[in-house]
């Protein structure tokens, strides 16, 4: 099985491309692919940039120029729901689009169009693999110990970072989200169009309130490699 990895940011990548073996870099479309083997499998990792447009162009690129059979989006995110705790880790049961607003025609917020099957009053959701989703969550459970805690639950994506109480209570409320992040749901409805099975886990590395630029910084590097040693987990297994 051919996988294709993709972090927004460096940090998001770093632990991941570092355990690579026999490795080959390319660059095309201003990004830069490592193609290899981690944990014993045929993967792709690429960094693609923050925002949805960044993740929906690269997914695009891995499904069309290396063939990748699944995708997996992995990185940090702020979390929404009350529940969940700075280093907390979300696997996305389902990814929505906290931004898309067709509220003058009378849809809800995140209700991407007929061209997508679902209730026009509910946000659209693109459900992620359930056989990658258990495998995620088990590998997580192992990978975590009892230090942090793994949620299944709906991620919600945008072009913006959360930082504002009212925002998170909005988005969780909109969505039914646990965590928001700006790549996941891109790479999901990508994924979805190409028929290619997808995952998505992110490390909580704040709470999308007033803290969390400060949050995120202190963290966002511990948070991502926790996230990506649940990946490689997962890999392994
Ligand atoms: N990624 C990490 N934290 C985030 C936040 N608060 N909003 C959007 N994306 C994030």
């Amino acid at each position: 099985m051919k996988y294709g990895i993709i972090g927004a940011m460096d940090s998001e990548i770093a632990l991941l491309t570092s355990k690579m073996t026999a490795v080959t870099v390319d660059r095309s479309a201003g990004l830069t692919f490592y193609t290899g083997e981690l944990c014993g499998q045929e993967a792709v990792v690429v960094k693609c940039g923050v925002g949805k447009v960044n993740a929906a162009a690269c997914t695009q690129a891995l499904i069309d120029r290396y063939g990748v059979e699944r995708l997996i989006n992995v990185g940090v995110a702020g979390g929404v729901s009350s529940e969940l705790k700075v280093l907390d880790v979300v696997v996305g049961r389902a990814l929505v689009q906290h931004d898309f607003d067709l509220r003058p025609f009378g849809y809800v917020k995140g209700y991407l169009g007929e061209v997508y099957s679902g209730d026009s009053q509910r946000p659209t959701c693109f459900e992620a693999d359930p056989v990658m989703v258990e495998a995620c969550e088990s590998a997580a459970k192992k990978a975590l110990g009892c230090e942090h805690s793994c949620y299944v639950g709906v991620i919600a994506s945008g072009d913006e970072f959360v930082a504002a109480s009212d925002r998170r209570s909005a988005i969780a409320a909109s969505c039914g989200a646990m965590a928001s992040e700006m790549e996941g749901a891109a790479v999901a409805q990508v994924a979805f169009q190409n028929g290619v099975p997808f995952l998505v886990l992110r490390t909580i590395s704040d709470l999308a309130d007033g803290s969390a630029p400060v949050s995120f910084e202190t963290v966002v590097q511990f948070a991502a490699d926790i996230a990506a040693k649940v990946i490689l987990e997962m890999l392994r297994a």
